[in-house]
């Protein structure tokens, strides 16, 4: 199924940031996320294993919409998309990528931390962005603040935020979901503590 990066940003409130280490894990991890209402799923590209676990999600729980994270260049976005990715997230943009992304047939929704930056991916014709590092490069003040001279653009803030932040940054304007890996932490994969999941995103979908 196709996407546009606004549908992907709008289907829920979070979006869960993965480094799935043993693609075993793919499956379980993806269905534990889905049944807590979480359908839109980021595998980060740092790990071996990246691939091979939305190859396998996206052929194994149709109810899943996996796209893949920290992806960084046109060979990035080629091999995800063969492996299945709907969509692609980078933690920056470069002209290359963005010239890479206006080809590709899946959406790409580059990250941005200044105005500069913002600017010239909306030059790209682009209007989604993840807002990265979120917490590091101002938080909620400065989405608050870039909503004032671009408030056409929808953001996903990605990078420190937290069960004890989420739903300031949810209350934004600006703001259609946010990203985090505490949705499916690491140790509870390692576990294979599938419940635990499923209960953190229970309560952070609601
Ligand atoms: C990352 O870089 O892994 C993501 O931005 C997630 O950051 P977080 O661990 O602060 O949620």
């Amino acid at each position: 199924m196709k996407f546009t990066a606004i549908e992907i940003l709008r289907t829920g409130p979070v979006i869960p940031v993965m480094v799935i280490q043993n693609a075993a894990h793919a499956v379980p991890l993806a269905k534990a996320l889905v049944a807590g209402g979480v359908r839109v799923l980021e595998i980060t590209l740092r790990s071996d294993a990246a691939l091979e676990s939305i190859q396998r999600i996206s052929e194994q729980v149709p109810d899943a919409i996996v796209g893949a994270g920290t992806v960084t260049s046109e060979k990035d976005l080629d091999t995800i998309t063969e492996a299945g990715a709907v969509f692609a997230i980078s933690p920056g943009l470069t002209p290359k990528l963005l010239d890479a992304a206006s080809k590709s047939t899946i959406p790409l929704i580059p990250g941005i931390s200044s105005a500069s930056e913002l600017m010239y991916g909306m030059e790209a014709g682009l209007t989604e962005f993840k807002f990265f590092p979120a917490k590091a490069a101002g938080g909620i003040e400065m989405l608050k603040s870039l909503g004032s001279p671009f408030p056409q653009i929808t953001f996903c803030p990605t990078g420190g935020i937290s069960p004890a932040n989420y739903k300031s940054y949810l209350a934004l304007k600006n703001v259609a979901c946010v990203g985090g890996s505490w949705l499916a932490p690491k140790d509870a994969v390692l576990a294979e503590d599938w419940n635990k999941i499923t209960t953190i995103c229970n309560d952070a979908a609601a």
